[in-house]
């Protein structure tokens, strides 16, 4: 599905990162593996070779410019292109709402989720546009859909994730760059092992507004990713694809 494409990936060391790095390969691709861990992104790096494909590491703070500026670099450097990126990184922060939410937490979640990801689209579509072809998926979230119980600032985010992403389809969408986001639901990874660390109990409520009544698995939104930068997505711009286990149609 993915025969010979470049895809950048933010984010890479874990969880879904790690997961759709591994898809890629899969799919016949070739992973430049980023993250602000240089060890995660080269253990990443690593497993991908395992599965046959071509991959490099490199490390890379989405939040700081010229890091970003530097990835993209450095991926075109190794690769001689970018032919798809998965913009992922991303913290959950902390989890108070609006009356709690310290100033500085709000200020980090959005340096990450929000300015890291236009800040990674900038770099890339600087790179895609001129040559007229690209196509680029975002991580937001069902927190970027509809509202969670606390987790405000993360909450905000991810909106402005959907917003950036549908801003940027259409203002590219006749230059050959396709752009979307993947909205994960209530996904088994670090972050939600963090966030649900000694709380068995709020997570068995939540599984019950689950319509399939687990958590899903990273590799269940990496397959989703895979789909919608390969071609067979084609005609997809500024969607928001949920992957959810049926939590928001509940
Ligand atoms: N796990 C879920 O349930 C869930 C649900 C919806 C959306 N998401 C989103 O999916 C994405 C991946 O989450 P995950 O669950 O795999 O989490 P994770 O914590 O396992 O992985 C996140 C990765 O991002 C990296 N990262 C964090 N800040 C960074 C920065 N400034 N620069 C570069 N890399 C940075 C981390 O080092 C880590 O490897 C995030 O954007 C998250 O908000 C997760």
């Amino acid at each position: 599905m993915l025969t010979s494409r470049i895809i950048l990936i933010t984010g890479a060391a874990g969880g879904i990162g790690r997961a759709t790095a591994l898809a890629v390969a899969r799919a016949g691709g070739a992973v430049f593996a980023t993250d602000q861990s240089g060890a995660g992104a080269e253990a990443t790096a690593a497993a991908v070779r395992k599965e046959g494909a071509r991959a490099a590491a490199h490390t890379c703070n989405v939040a700081d410019e010229k890091s970003v500026q530097a990835m993209v670099a450095a991926a075109v450097e190794e690769f001689g292109r970018i032919d798809g990126a998965f913009n992922n990184a991303g913290i959950e922060g902390a989890p108070d709402a609006a009356a709690t939410l310290a100033e500085a937490d709000f200020d980090r979640v959005m340096a990450v989720n929000v300015k890291g990801v236009w800040l990674s689209m900038k770099h890339e579509l600087a790179h895609m546009l001129p040559r007229g072809q690209g196509v680029i998926v975002n991580t937001a979230s069902i927190a970027g859909l509809v509202g969670t119980t606390g987790y405000a600032a993360y909450n905000a985010s991810k909106h402005a994730v959907t917003g950036l992403t549908k801003s940027a389809a259409i203002s590219y969408a006749a230059r050959g760059v396709r752009v979307n986001a993947v909205c994960p639901g209530f996904i088994d990874t670090e972050m939600t092992g963090r966030i649900f660390a000694d709380q068995a109990e709020r997570k068995a409520g939540l599984l019950t507004r689950i319509a399939q009544g687990r958590f899903g698995a990273a590799e269940e939104i990496a397959n989703a990713v895979v789909w919608m930068l390969s071609d067979a997505a084609r005609y997809m711009n500024g969607h928001l694809l949920t992957v959810d286990g049926g939590y928001v149609a509940m």
